[in-house]
């Protein structure tokens, strides 16, 4: 039996511009870890298409890439709205006739609500920022990929959609709900040329998660919590995006990565610098 790759698996020709004259629209690109994933999807040559609501981070996005010699056209929209995702997509079409990426990465803790005190109106925000404009977006770009020969959808949830979460159930259950449309869809959508792949992010320095604040000159407490031993950064996100986006991960669908420096493998267990070993019990330590 032959062991080379029949022509059906689409070639990895080059290694630098892995998304050239690709069409790609990431939602929340202004800021934090969507604007990472625009910055380096227009880096390897993707025209970017960033939906945004905060009208300046979208301008300073678009800036940041064009001087960097990128393509990226911002649009301000809320990905809660309706008619916002329906301009989105006419925008997008009108200029490119489709689109090859889909980045779903717009989403949100806030404001924690303890479940005790929670309500219909705070599960219903929780819905709207995490969860319906993942289907909104999606099923609004999903026709006219499949129409173009198909295309990848990268879902950014969390960690939390994948373990328990102690702090807010609903937020944690709408990511769940995240990683179970992604692995459908991938099922559902992979004949038809579509991959779908979520990421379960963790630990990752954003606007919206400030893990430093506080704590500037204690980096030695890294290693106790994350078993990679350090903070995450925007970029450790956007790589497994770029990964997840482009002909590398041709024959990878339907998965959830935990991108989370190593948080959801090591479970319960902490490195304790006074035990130098691992606990898993404070009577470890
Ligand atoms: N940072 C982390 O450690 C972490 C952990 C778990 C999950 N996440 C998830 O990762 C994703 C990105 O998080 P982040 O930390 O980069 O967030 P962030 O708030 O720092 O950045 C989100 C971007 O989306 C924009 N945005 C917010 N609401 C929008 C809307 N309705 N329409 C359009 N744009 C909108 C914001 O203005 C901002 O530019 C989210 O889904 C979040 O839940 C992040």
């Amino acid at each position: 039996m032959s062991t080379q790759a029949p022509s059906n698996v689409p070639p990895v020709e080059k290694w630098d511009r892995l998304l050239d004259g690709k069409v790609a629209v990431v939602t929340g690109g202004g800021d934090g870890i969507g604007g990472a994933i625009a910055r380096l999807f227009a880096q390897h040559g993707a025209l970017v298409e960033i939906a945004e609501i905060d009208s300046e981070r979208a301008a300073a996005a678009t800036q940041a890439i064009e001087a960097a010699g990128g393509r990226a056209r911002a649009h301000v929209v809320d990905v809660r709205c309706a008619e916002d995702v329906a301009r989105l997509r006419a925008a997008v079409l009108d200029e490119h006739g489709g689109i090859d990426v889909l980045v779903n990465n717009v989403g949100d803790y806030r404001p924690l609500v303890r479940f005790q005190d929670s309500s219909p109106e705070s599960w219903q925000a929780m819905y709207e920022v995490n969860l319906l404009h993942v289907f909104a977006v999606t099923q609004a770009f999903l026709t006219p990929m499949i129409e173009t020969g198909g295309g990848a959808i990268v879902n950014v949830h969390s960690v939390e959609g994948m373990r328990g979460f102690p702090g807010e159930p609903v937020y944690a259950a709408m990511k769940a709900a995240v990683a179970h449309f992604t692995t459908s869809l991938a099922v559902g959508y992979g004949r038809k040329g579509i991959r779908a792949n979520g990421i379960g992010t963790d630990l990752t320095q954003t606007p919206q998660v400030d893990y430093i604040k506080g704590f500037e000159d204690r980096e030695d407490l890294w290693p106790s919590w994350a078993p990679a031993g350090r903070l995450g950064w925007p970029e450790d996100q956007a790589r497994v995006a770029l990964f997840l986006a482009t002909d590398l991960s041709s024959f990878v669908t339907g998965h959830n990565i935990p991108v989370d420096g190593g948080t959801k493998a090591g479970g319960g267990w902490f490195f304790s610098p006074e035990a130098r070993r691992f606990v898993n019990r404070p009577k470890g330590l």
